[in-house]
């Protein structure tokens, strides 16, 4: 099957086929929105099938997380690294939106837009919610502090900021994306807020007071005459887009197991990351949720602080870090690795109500004899098929692992399910059927032709 066919099956599905019209109470007459969540620790892969599905999509939403997250793309001998803006954007019929539930860096955005209209990419129609929080210069020095003073207790944060600009949302200190553009509200907030983050950063921290001028006149000068015009109501946006019976992607940062209620808290992100964050992220209702699709890699990658049952270390971990380019797009870390973990699956299929899964990175396992896969854990005798909620269990199971043979073939050429040999199959069926949930499409390699649409029932 080729590449547009794969394209085609995993992006019209269950909802183009629907019928389109008003909606009446009490009746489902379609389901437009799709969202794309990651199933493990991030890093799966999800730009580039937000990439794929992006062709048929009208709108594309990120509902949560800023810019710690790094979603990369390689198309035309390009690679994009996007922080920010929604993958769509390199799609002309694409309005690219940052939904409410996304922390944003004013100065991050504007350069991702030079970096991307500099390769000639069109930024115009990108649309800002609002409501989005900013992410104040304060927010980047608490984040750095915090971790400094957590010591080897520290979460290992991307320092962007995201946390600290969270925190505020939650505790109602926060600036938002219309702050900027009415001077005086913005100046009033930034006062209230600077007092006790100066206060802080002085007699906590040990650091200088933060200068609010200087804050505002770049937020004020600077950033807002070129954000304003991108400024807008995102929900109505995606409620118009609903009535036309338009499709809409809503695409996730980070993935569920760094979700700040589903993952492994404290090591997790300040956001929701899980399908349910992206109502809340881009004011949709569940019931307009579509398609599910998680995305898992072949193995595991975990960057930060946090437990990790099945991780790898030595020559195996130096193989898939090599093989996998395994180094934080963002952050430049190295990743720690590990076996795929179906314990993991079944729980992101239980809290994202899953529909199917892409998994990605197939090829980075082709030169391994023996492929491991940990089917549950134990802990005090106990077998867990799901992850133990308590936080030291979790750090204490032992992974019970299944080893199935390698393929030790090159599959980065594997157009179609046929190309697959038996034994990279069997791997792949093993793991829906241990998760529970079909897998529709494998990655063999980075460039975006390089999917293979397999449709693997659990
Ligand atoms: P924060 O989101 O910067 O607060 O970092 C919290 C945790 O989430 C840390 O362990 C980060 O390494 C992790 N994290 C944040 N964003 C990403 C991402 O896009 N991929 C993988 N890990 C991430």
């Amino acid at each position: 099957m080729s590449q547009c066919v794969s394209a085609h099956r995993l992006s019209t599905g269950s909802y183009t086929d629907q019928p389109k019209g008003p909606f009446r109470a009490g009746e489902r007459t379609r389901l437009s929105a799709t969202v794309v969540v990651g199933t493990q620790w991030g890093d799966e892969g999800k730009g580039k099938l937000t990439d794929l599905l992006a062709r048929d999509m009208d709108l594309v939403v990120r509902y949560q997380g800023g810019h710690n997250a790094g979603h990369t793309i390689v198309t035309g001998g390009d690679t994009f690294a996007l922080q920010l803006i929604p993958s769509g954007v390199l799609y002309p019929h694409i309005t690219p939106i940052i939904g409410n539930g996304v922390v944003v860096d004013p100065g991050v955005l504007l350069s991702e837009v030079d970096t991307l209209s500099a390769k000639g990419v069109d930024c115009s129609r990108l649309r800002v919610s609002g409501n989005a929080h900013l992410i104040m210069p304060y927010h980047h020095e608490l984040d750095r502090m915090t971790e400094r003073y957590l010591g080897k207790n520290r979460l290992g944060t991307t320092k962007r900021g995201i946390g600290p600009a969270y925190a505020d949302k939650a505790t109602r200190v926060g600036l938002r994306v219309q702050d900027l553009l009415d001077p005086k509200i913005f100046r009033q907030k930034l006062d209230v807020a600077l007092k006790e983050k100066n206060a802080v950063l002085a007699k906590v921290y040990n650091r200088l007071p933060l200068d609010g001028d200087a804050i505002a006149d770049c937020y004020l000068g600077e950033y807002a005459p070129r954000i304003e015009p991108m400024v807008d109501d995102a929900v109505a946006l995606v409620h118009q887009a609903l009535g036309a019976g338009k499709n809409i992607l809503l695409e996730g940062a980070q993935a569920t197991f760094l979700d700040l209620d589903q993952g492994t808290y404290p090591y997790v992100t300040s956001s929701n990351p899980c399908a349910g964050g992206a109502c809340t992220g881009a004011g949709i209702g569940p019931r307009e949720l579509g398609r599910i699709i998680g995305i898992a890699k072949a193995y595991v990658t975990r960057v930060g602080s946090g437990p990790f049952p099945t991780e790898l270390d030595g020559d195996l971990a130096d193989l898939l870090v090599d093989r996998g380019h395994e180094y934080g797009t963002n952050t430049g870390r190295r990743r720690r690795t590990g076996w795929f973990d179906t314990v993991m699956l079944r729980q992101a299929v239980r809290v994202n109500s899953l529909s199917e899964v892409a998994l990605t990175k197939l090829d980075v396992l082709d030169t391994l004899d023996a492929v491991k896969v940990c089917v549950a854990y134990e802990a005090d005798g106990v077998r867990y098929d799901f992850m133990p909620y308590h936080q030291s269990v979790l750090h204490r199971v032992t992974p019970v692992y299944e080893e199935l043979p390698g393929w030790r073939t090159d599959l980065s050429g594997a157009t179609d399910l046929s190309d697959l040999p038996t034994r990279a199959r069997d791997y792949v069926a093993f793991l829906a059927s241990q998760g529970g949930v079909p897998i529709q499409l494998v990655g063999v390699g980075p460039g975006r032709e390089q999917l293979v649409d397999i449709g693997i029932r659990d």
